[in-house]
């Protein structure tokens, strides 16, 4: 079973098919911009008996009331404010702004966490201006812009059309807020001072965060191990859970 604090009704989490073991690590996924827990759920199943898994909603988004916050650092908050009910420690792993949320962890609630997975995110996340403005004046061209940037060029079309829906049910005032915080995330100066466990994940398509953004990281958190998944882009659970859930097995169960 599950702790308590990880079955309360006001925090949106979700669970693969499989049953909880205290013996085992746990993997906590932590969504992007406009994302929600569920869409790790793929990959998740896909990850068997290495680590209980779940992925949380962030407030305002899938099935964690409001309102969203426009600051890394408040997500990091509300974050650590779920994590202290404890007793969990889990690796925790962060797709775009969920790896600006996770180095953020790493750096001030280090003591909450076993790892971190950065997940096609960076030390740094400016944002075109376009997006910025574009979700505030112009949501649904930009909301269509986004789910062509997130995807590899590859990726099937409908998947695609999937993650553009998907995006589009985010309430617009947290989509912004999501983007907002992000531009103005960076730690770039900051990772020689993390201590966990790290691994860095990155499709090799990523157009949102691309590849040199998780060399950086990797090149500057002591111990870092990088790896690349052909294929992906910016969204790697949901292109190539497969490989995506390969090169994370071995780094869980290590923590
Ligand atoms: N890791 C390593 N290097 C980084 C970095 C990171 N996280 N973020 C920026 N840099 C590098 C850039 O590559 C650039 O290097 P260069 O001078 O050798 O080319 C330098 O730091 C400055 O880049 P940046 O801070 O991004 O400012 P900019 O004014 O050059 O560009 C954008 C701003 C928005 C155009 C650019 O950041 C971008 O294209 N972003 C990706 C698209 C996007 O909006 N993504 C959303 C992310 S959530």
């Amino acid at each position: 079973m599950w702790p308590q604090a990880w079955q309360s009704a006001e925090v949106g989490l979700s669970f693969p098919r499989r049953e909880f073991d205290p013996a085992l690590p746990t993997l906590l996924c932590v969504h992007g911009s406009g994302g929600r827990g569920a869409e790790f759920l793929p990959m998740l199943e896909l990850l068997g008996g290495a680590a209980n898994a779940a992925a949380i909603d962030l407030p305002g988004h899938g099935e964690t009331p409001g309102p969203g916050r426009s600051e890394v650092a408040d997500y990091v908050a509300w974050l650590a404010a779920f994590l202290e009910a404890g007793p969990i420690k889990p690796v925790l792993l962060g797709n775009s702004l969920g790896g600006a949320i996770a180095l953020g962890m790493a750096l001030s609630r280090p003591e909450l966490l076993s790892g971190i997975v950065s997940w096609g995110s960076g030390a740094r996340l400016r944002v075109l201006p376009k997006i910025i403005d574009g979700l505030a004046h112009d949501f649904e061209p930009t909301v269509e812009y986004l789910a062509q940037m997130a995807f590899a060029d590859a990726t099937d079309p409908a998947l695609k059309e999937q993650g553009r829906r998907e995006m589009a049910l985010t309430a617009p005032e947290v989509l912004h807020g999501d983007y907002s915080a992000c531009d103005r995330f960076d730690v770039m100066a900051r990772l020689g001072e993390i201590a966990l466990p790290c691994l860095v994940v990155c499709g090799d398509g990523d157009k949102l965060t691309p590849l040199k953004y998780s060399q950086y990281l990797a090149a500057n958190i002591a111990g870092a191990k990088l790896a690349v998944i052909p294929g992906a882009g910016h969204l790697i659970h949901a292109e190539q859970p497969e490989a995506g859930a390969r090169a994370l097995a071995d780094f869980v169960a290590a923590t």
